[in-house]
């Protein structure tokens, strides 16, 4: 459930009507709802409630500074994926301790700053990795606290580009490898071993995938602590689907009752990395209409918004909700809604049921808080869009629009050619 609603025929965000917004900031604009944010990350920690379990928003979804405090202030963690989202986790305020640092590809000045911050875990991908933060940690007198991220070789039956716990996909440590990984880790300076982690992709839809990956987890952490080591945190990832449409994924209470049957009766602490499930319904893009156009078989309508705002329709063949933002009782008919940009693939929706509506007028895409505003570019030299967060009845700009200025201005033009 989210805040976006109708009143009277106008949508609304809580219980500000979003047209008010449209006209103080411009479209096109993300617009995110601070209730739905809190009641989607209730939902999860309630589902949690009596495990030793903790919350690491998976910053990557949306890393606006302002949510991520928002979130901080429910008491939720960090999981990040680069020195950047590091320090939006130190800006949002989210404790060191709270922070989790996952990703392939970590540099050495990464390390380097997480050590210095004091995060509280590193889960580490490969056998390079883990020699390069043992060397930076024991260079600078540090201990890296390290999980290994396991990959158990399950299909978690989602988009193939955001499967991420197949034996094919690069992440994680291979299951025949982990006892030699942790070995060496047991051995190396600099580094001390807490935890084993597992994510097995996102926008899962089904909860059989995580169960299995779940026992096999668990029967790998038996094997490790009979080779001496000291597991104390299991990471179960995130990737907790949502609706886009009709689809019913399970809820994150259901989602509990995997975790509870499986891990019930370990006396572990469990880490959990959703993004998606916590912001992705508590934001839309509110666009506005510029033109109307109809060619012999098909009605367009072209909106301000394109894919270099919003990219998951092209690039995953994401359905996301297209809403008016006024409702009418007039004639509805299918409509491909595009946006301006110079490829077909910059589409949002085909066949899409819509009143007519005029120019000027607003559009929602719904479900849009996550892998939105963060996947945006400038793409056709579009600033991008603004971001602003409700509370009850007042918004606050929590990005503002990018100009053109903004553009241009780094780019620089060689003195051979002035
Ligand atoms: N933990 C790790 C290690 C991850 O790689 C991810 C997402 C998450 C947690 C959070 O997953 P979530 O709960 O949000 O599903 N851009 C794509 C999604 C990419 C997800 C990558 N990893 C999209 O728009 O669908």
């Amino acid at each position: 459930m989210d805040h976006f609603d109708y009143r009277d025929g106008e949508l609304y965000a809580e219980d500000l009507p979003v047209q008010e917004i449209a006209s103080a900031v411009g479209t096109p604009f993300y617009c995110y709802s601070s209730a739905t944010l809190i009641r989607h990350y209730k939902a999860f920690s309630d589902a949690m409630s009596g495990l030793d379990a903790k919350i690491y928003y998976a910053v990557k979804a949306n890393s606006n500074v302002a949510l991520v405090r928002l979130l901080a202030k429910q008491g939720a963690g960090a999981d990040i994926v680069s020195g950047g989202e590091l320090a939006i986790a130190q800006a949002a305020g989210v404790a060191p301790d709270n922070v989790v640092f996952s990703g392939v590809g970590k540099k050495r000045e990464e390390m380097r700053a997480g050590l210095d911050a004091g995060i509280g875990q590193f889960n580490v991908e490969s056998e390079a990795e883990l020699e390069a933060l043992s060397e930076v940690a024991s260079g600078m007198g540090a201990t890296a606290h390290i999980g290994i991220r396991l990959n158990p070789d399950v299909d978690a039956k989602t988009h193939a580009k955001i499967t991420t716990g197949k034996a094919e996909n690069k992440f994680g440590v291979s299951w025949p490898r982990a006892r030699e990984l942790y070995a060496r880790a047991a051995e190396l300076p600099g580094i001390k071993i807490k935890a084993v982690a597992v994510h097995i992709g996102s926008q899962i839809t089904t909860l059989e995938p995580y169960e299995l990956a779940y026992r096999r987890l668990l029967e790998m952490v038996d094997v490790l602590e009979q080779d001496g080591h000291d597991i104390g945190t299991l990471d179960l990832g995130g990737g907790l689907g949502i609706p886009y449409g009709a689809e019913t994924p399970p809820t994150p209470a259901e989602y509990g009752e995997v975790v509870r049957r499986v891990f019930g009766k370990t006396n572990k602490k469990l880490g959990f990395e959703p993004g998606r499930v916590i912001v992705g319904n508590a934001g839309i893009v509110v666009s506005s209409l510029v033109y109307n156009k109809q060619s012999e078989d098909r009605r367009f309508v072209i909106i301000d918004a394109a894919m270099n705002d919003l990219i998951r329709p092209t690039l995953y063949d994401a359905k996301h909700d297209l809403v008016p933002v006024r409702l009418t009782n007039g004639p509805h008919s299918n409509a491909d809604v595009v946006g301006p940009i110079c490829e077909s693939g910059d589409t949002f929706a085909r066949n899409c049921e819509l009143p007519e509506l005029g120019e000027g007028e607003l559009i929602a895409i719904r479900s849009a808080g996550a892998y939105g505003a963060v996947m945006a570019s400038t793409y056709n030299a579009r600033p991008m869009a603004p971001e602003v967060l409700v509370h009850g009845n007042s918004f606050s700009v929590i990005r503002k629009r990018k100009t053109i200025e903004d553009l241009i201005a780094d780019d620089t033009i060689p003195d051979w050619l002035k």
